[in-house]
């Protein structure tokens, strides 16, 4: 074994930057996520809006990516991507979905477990509107997840739809929106020292009318 990753061993630091009290139980967790999210953002964490996904194929196969996360709804959380990538097609079989955030800064975790569905192409269309005219170009390009022969390949299909759109507005692909996350879990993950972790969970109830709420051990 390269002697460098013994080091990974001898890693004990602790987490020290906050706890989290049963209070928080009584706070609905959209609320409780959009606060975190804005602390994450205030405090200049990294990226505080890069979530990892992951899906589960036909096989039991999960697999796992990051994504941005690009718009937190009353319904949900929203990403976009290609519906034909591997990620999509995953979805539209199993719609049973994880999000994964990590805000290294304030040594928090969320965790969220739901369904996801094709977000309203309206706002689908609105938010490929907003993009640049390149990244528009480049959703028409990339065959996401489907193998490609060489680099030149795709240099070249951007060249073709940079040329089919000369002049004119890009429209968004039919094959490219938001995915719309439906949570029916969230899980508030505060490091604390001795690795004595806080961790409250939100299920939400068969009713939908409500969430179960507990304390987990670390
Ligand atoms: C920081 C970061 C942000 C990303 N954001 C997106 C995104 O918003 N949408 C997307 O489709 N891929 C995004 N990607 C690329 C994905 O991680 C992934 O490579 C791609 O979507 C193909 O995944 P799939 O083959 O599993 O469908 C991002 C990657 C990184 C590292």
């Amino acid at each position: 074994m390269d002697e460098f990753f013994t080091q990974l061993r001898d890693n004990h630091s602790d987490f020290t930057k906050g706890q989290l009290d049963d209070k928080v139980k009584s706070v609905d967790p959209f609320l409780l996520f959009q606060k975190w999210y804005k602390e994450a953002y205030e405090r200049n964490c990294s990226e505080p809006h890069a979530v990892v996904v992951s899906t589960v194929n036909k096989e039991l196969q999960p697999s796992s990516r990051i994504v941005y996360m690009k718009e937190f709804l009353e319904e949900g959380v929203v990403f976009y991507t290609n519906y034909e990538s591997q990620k999509g097609e995953e979805l539209f079989q199993n719609p049973n979905v994880s999000l994964l955030f990590y805000w290294d800064c304030l040594e928090r975790q969320v965790r969220i477990q739901g369904k996801a569905e094709k977000a309203p192409s309206e706002l689908s269309d609105d938010y490929f509107a907003s993009r640049p005219r390149a990244s528009q170009i480049g959703a028409w390009a990339s065959q996401q997840s489907r193998a490609i022969k060489s680099r030149d390949d795709l240099e070249a299909a951007f060249l073709h739809f940079e040329n089919k759109f000369d002049g004119k507005d890009v429209s968004r692909p039919p094959h490219w929106g938001g995915i719309l996350v439906r949570p029916h879990y969230f899980e508030f993950w505060q490091g604390r020292p001795s690795r004595l972790h806080d961790r409250i969970c939100f299920t939400k109830n068969d009713d939908s009318l409500g969430w179960n709420v507990e304390r987990r051990n670390p």
